[in-house]
């Protein structure tokens, strides 16, 4: 399979620190944020990966990633996002890299150690969403499970006031290659964006979105609070009492 990394936005909500270079290549604990999702992708077997990145700091990947090859990639592919158009209209950059086949797309700030590669080498088709147990659901997608049948979800709420379940949908996905045609099928949300939630309801409509629940660490970097918890865990990971 092909992984797909997100890396572009102007990483407002970490700013002055994202003035100076993209939110993705930030330190989380020895490593830039882009090394962990690249981990998880190289760890499942992925080396064919393509990488979205925006905004005024995009050739500063370059300069860190060069060819991958230190990283375990064997083909490293670029695209640019042109504005913020939200990650689904991110997404869309990787149709001609996907080529007609599934991709596991993981958001740049994520940074987990579970091993999605049992999930990436059983997929077949439709769409696979990795939830986590949280205390502030209402940050991210969460899903709402059908109270007849607690394994079934009937929709995923991006950002609800008032969550449904304690669940978050994590920047993890393994998508079919429909996703394509789900983003042309969808209009921007409420803040002007398209929503990946969006895509994963397509897919539960379909009835082909299958769920799991993520073993281990995870947490998003993208604001000053998660971004110290994820350098205090892998700080932790390698040895350190913080
Ligand atoms: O972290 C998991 C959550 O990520 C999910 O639960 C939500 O359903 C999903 O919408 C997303 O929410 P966030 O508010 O955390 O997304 P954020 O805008 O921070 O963007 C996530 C990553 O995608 C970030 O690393 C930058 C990249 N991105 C984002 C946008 C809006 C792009 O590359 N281009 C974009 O246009």
């Amino acid at each position: 399979m092909k992984g797909v990394i997100l890396a572009g936005g102007l990483g407002t909500r970490l700013r002055p620190l994202t003035l100076i270079t993209n939110k993705h290549l930030l330190p989380i604990y020895d490593q830039p944020m882009i090394f962990y999702p690249i981990q998880t992708l190289v760890m499942a077997g992925i080396k064919d990966i393509l990488i979205v990145v925006g905004g005024p700091h995009a050739g500063h990947f370059m300069r860190v990633l060069k060819n991958g090859k230190d990283l375990g990639i064997k083909h490293l592919e670029f695209a640019y996002q042109e504005g913020e158009g939200g990650i689904a209209a991110a997404l869309s950059l990787a149709e001609d890299f996907a080529d007609n086949n599934p991709i596991t797309f993981i958001l740049g700030d994520n940074t987990t150690d579970a091993d999605i590669g049992p999930s990436v080498a059983k997929f077949k088709y439709g769409s696979v969403a990795f939830l986590k147990k949280v205390p502030d659901p209402q940050r991210y997608g969460v899903p709402v499970f059908d109270p007849k049948d607690k394994n079934k979800i009937l929709r995923i709420e991006e950002k609800p006031k008032k969550p449904k379940s304690a669940y978050a949908s994590t920047g993890l996905y393994i998508f079919d290659n429909q996703c394509f045609e789900f983003i042309r099928n969808g209009t921007p949300s409420a803040r002007g964006e398209l929503e990946i939630t969006d895509v994963q309801n397509q897919y539960i409509s379909q009835g082909t979105l299958k769920w799991e629940l993520l073993k281990g660490f995870w947490t998003d970097a993208g604001k000053f609070e998660s971004l110290f918890a994820a350098n205090q865990y892998w700080a932790r990971m390698r040895g350190i009492k913080t």
